[in-house]
């Protein structure tokens, strides 16, 4: 049987982890858990405080976009305070860990669209937002946004059912949010503990990613560029090889596959 409703203490239960997940503040219904963590955030939470939400009204999605988060999904917001030195590792944390916990869950495959999409079946079944308050040299906070489409019948949401899946979907059945989120919240700690010790979290990201060796157009700003996409810096950015032989290096945008 499959849960219907998640509740702090189900999700923090024996959960083995030291701090991520110790502490989850629950919504039924909130605008996005972005802006509720980022209050969070600035009160001076501790580090791995969750905030997550049954159902967004507004979710956030990256470059601005509105993320469709209704009941049936995940939604939640990891609070953390790393150093400047890991804060563009928390992209590949995040897709890594999703792709790991929807593995076991769900014996599902699915793969990295880059930056931080997971595809199932060429499809995208999470997306991933990371947002941060940096001064200077110091990161004042950083909130890692994790958007799965879990438990969706997508002819309900024709407005994404050309490009998105869910699992449910993909499965003929429903997975356990509660059993995935647990996953994730171990899995994002143990991959972030990893990251001062060396253990190439960038070296997994980058087998993972479905981009790499791909013709792609990638909208950055106001600028597209078209190529193939040849290969990833340890920084997140994309390295596009353009027709006329020239390398650029693309820190944030959108990608699309082409044929
Ligand atoms: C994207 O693919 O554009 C990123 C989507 C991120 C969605 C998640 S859902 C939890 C968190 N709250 C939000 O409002 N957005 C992120």
């Amino acid at each position: 049987m499959v849960e219907n409703s998640l509740s702090p203490a189900a999700i923090t239960d024996n959960l083995e982890t030291r701090f991520i997940g110790q502490r989850v503040i629950y919504y039924p219904r909130l605008t996005s858990t972005m802006d509720a963590a980022k209050r969070e955030a600035q009160q001076g939470a501790t580090e791995g405080t969750v905030v997550i939400a049954e159902e967004q009204t507004a979710g956030k999605g990256r470059i601005k976009r509105a993320w469709l988060s209704p009941k049936g999904s995940i939604a939640l917001s990891i609070i953390l305070y790393p150093s400047s030195a890991y804060l563009s590792s928390l992209i590949m944390v995040a897709s890594l860990a999703v792709v790991h916990c929807v593995e076991k869950v769900t014996d599902l495959k699915s793969q990295i669209k880059w930056p931080n999409d997971v595809l199932v079946s060429g499809k995208k079944v999470c997306g991933i937002l990371i947002e941060s308050d940096v001064r200077g040299n110091r990161v004042d906070h950083a909130i890692i946004g994790i958007g799965i489409n879990v438990n969706l019948r997508l002819s309900d949401f024709p407005e994404i059912s050309p490009t998105a899946t869910s699992l449910s979907h993909e499965l003929g059945r429903d997975v356990s949010r509660l059993a995935l989120i647990r996953c994730l919240l171990a899995e994002t700690e143990r991959l972030y503990l990893a990251l001062p010790t060396g253990e190439s979290v960038y070296q997994e990201w980058w087998d993972n990613l479905v981009t790499l060796g791909k013709k792609v157009r990638v909208s950055s700003g106001e600028a597209t560029y078209k190529g193939i996409a040849e290969s990833v810096a340890s920084d997140g950015s994309l390295l596009l090889r353009q027709s006329d032989g020239s390398l650029t290096k693309i820190v944030a945008g959108d990608v699309t596959l082409r044929e």
